[in-house]
C-alpha cells in the first residue's frame, strides 16, 4: 500500500510534542503549550524543547545569556547580506545566509549549543536582510534586549511596549514546534544522513517556504479587510463558502476543534487591545464564519486555526507580510535544532521505498 505525502504514517518516536487533533491539545515535553505561551518567555520555553524541563532561576539566566552571546554574526556572512540581490526572495536569502554558516563548528553529532547558536542569529540573519531589502541600515543586536524583544528592535530600531512584545512572544513560542510536520521532517531526513545541523535547518528552512507549509497569515488579513464590518460580514461569508472556497483561518489537517494556538493568540490578542476596531470585527467574524462552517459542511468540525489569530498579533505589532514566513522560521528553529538532536540519539538513515510504476526492461537497438 502506497501512502502518498505518507499520510497517518509513523515514521519516528519523539519526546518533544503531542499534537492531539481530536482533544485540540499541543503539548511540549508534557506541558500544554498554551499555558506555557501565557506565562513563560521565549528563552524558558527553547529550554524546555532542547533539555526537556523547564529551567530553573539559574539556568534561565544561563540560557538567556546564552543566546544574547551567541548573537554576533563573522563579517562574510554581513558580505554575503550584502551580496544577495535585493529582488531575490527574502527566504532564499534567509536560506542562503543560514548554509553559510556551515563551518567547522558544526560537525556531527549535533549538540544544544549548535541549537542555541543557530536560534541566536536566525532573528539577526532576518533583520539584517529585512532591511537590506527595504534600503535601511543594518541593525546590529542590542545586548539589552532579550531574544524577541531584540528581533522586534532590530527590525525596526524602535523599541516596542511591554504588550506587543509579548504578544510576538506568544505567537512565537507557539509556533517553536509542531510535531513532524514538512520542515521538522525534512531536518530530521537530513540529520539521519549523518549531515550536519546547518544542512538539516537549511533544507527545513527550504519546506518551511513553500506555500503549503509556512503560508502566512495574510490570507486572513485580507478577508478582514474585505469584510470591513460587522454588517457585511454575513453575506461576505456565505458567497464565498456559496462559491465553494476556502475561508482563510478556519479548517486544519489534524485539529478538529480549535486550535489550540489559536486560543491562546486570541487571549493574547485580547490583552493587547480589546478595544481595537480591527480586533472587534475579528472575533465577530470568528464566531459567524465557525457557525455558517457547520451550516455549509455540517459534522466536519472545522474550527478557528493559528493562522486567524497570528494575523491579529500581526497587525496589532504592524509587522509587514513580507515578514510573517520569516518569523515562522525564526521561532520554530527552536523545534528543528531538537527534532535534529532527538534525532541522532536513535538514528536510523530515512531510506523509504517507492513503488516503480515505468517501464519494464526495453531492448536496446543496435547501433550497428
Ligand atoms: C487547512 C486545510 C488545507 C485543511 O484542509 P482539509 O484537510 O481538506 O480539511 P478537511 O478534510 O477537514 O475538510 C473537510 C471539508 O471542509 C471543507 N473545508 C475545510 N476547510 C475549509 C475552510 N477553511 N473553508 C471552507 N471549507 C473548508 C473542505 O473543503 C472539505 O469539504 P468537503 O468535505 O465538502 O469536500 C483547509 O482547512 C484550508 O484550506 N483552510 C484555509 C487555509 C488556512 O487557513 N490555512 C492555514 C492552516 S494552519
Amino acid at each position: 500500500m502506497i501512502s502518498k505525502g505518507l499520510k497517518n504514517v509513523v515514521a519516528a518516536e519523539t519526546a518533544i510534542s503531542l499534537v492531539d487533533g481530536e482533544k485540540g491539545r499541543l503539548i511540549y515535553r508534557g506541558y500544554n503549550a498554551k499555558e506555557l505561551a501565557l506565562q513563560y518567555s521565549f528563552e524558558e520555553i527553547a529550554y524546555l524543547i532542547w533539555y526537556g524541563f523547564l529551567p530553573n532561576d539559574h539556568e534561565k539566566q544561563m540560557i538567556s545569556e546564552s543566546l544574547k552571546n551567541n548573537r554576533e554574526l563573522p563579517s562574510y556572512v554581513y558580505q554575503l547580506i550584502q551580496t544577495l540581490p535585493c529582488d531575490m526572495e527574502i527566504m532564499s536569502q534567509i536560506r542562503t545566509v543560514v548554509s553559510a554558516l556551515g563551518t567547522k563548528e558544526f560537525g556531527w553529532k549535533p549538540t544544544v549549543e549548535q541549537a542555541i547558536r543557530l536560534t541566536a542569529v536566525i532573528p539577526v540573519i532576518t533583520a539584517a536582510i529585512y532591511r537590506k531589502v527595504n534600503g535601511e541600515k543594518i541593525i546590529l543586536p542590542n545586548r539589552e534586549l532579550g531574544h524577541v524583544e531584540n528581533y522586534l528592535y532590530m527590525l525596526t530600531g524602535k523599541r516596542h511596549s511591554f504588550a506587543l512584545i509579548r504578544a510576538l512572544e506568544g505567537y512565537m513560542i507557539l509556533t517553536m514546534e509542531h510535531g513532524m510536520n514538512a520542515s521538522t521532517f525534512t531536518s530530521r531526513v537530513v540529520s539521519s544522513t549523518e549531515s550536519d545541523m546547518v544542512s538539516a535547518v537549511t533544507g527545513a528552512i527550504g519546506a518551511m517556504k513553500g506555500p503549503l507549509h509556512g503560508g502566512a497569515p495574510t490570507g486572513v488579513i485580507d478577508m478582514l479587510n474585505e469584510i470591513s464590518n460587522k454588517e457585511d460580514a454575513e453575506i461576505w461569508i456565505r458567497q464565498k463558502l456559496e462559491r465553494k472556497e476556502n475561508l482563510m483561518g478556519f479548517g486544519h489537517r489534524v485539529y478538529r476543534t480549535r486550535d489550540p494556538r489559536a486560543e491562546a493568540l486570541s487571549e493574547i490578542t485580547k490583552q493587547i487591545g480589546a478595544d481595537d476596531e480591527w480586533l472587534e470585527l475579528a472575533y465577530y467574524v470568528e464566531k459567524l464564519a465557525v457557525q455558517l462552517l457547520e451550516e455549509y459542511k455540517p459534522g466536519r468540525r472545522i474550527n478557528t486555526n493559528v493562522e486567524f489569530y497570528a494575523a491579529a498579533v500581526m497587525k496589532a505589532i504592524d509587522m509587514s507580510p513580507s515578514l510573517f514566513t520569516p518569523t515562522f522560521t525564526v521561532s520554530r528553529m527552536v523545534g528543528w535544532t531538537a527534532h535534529v538532536i532527538e534525532q541522532s540519539l536513535d538514528n536510523t538513515i530515512f531510506r523509504p521505498e517507492a513503488k516503480y510504476i515505468g517501464k519494464q526492461t526495453v531492448e536496446l537497438q543496435s547501433l550497428v
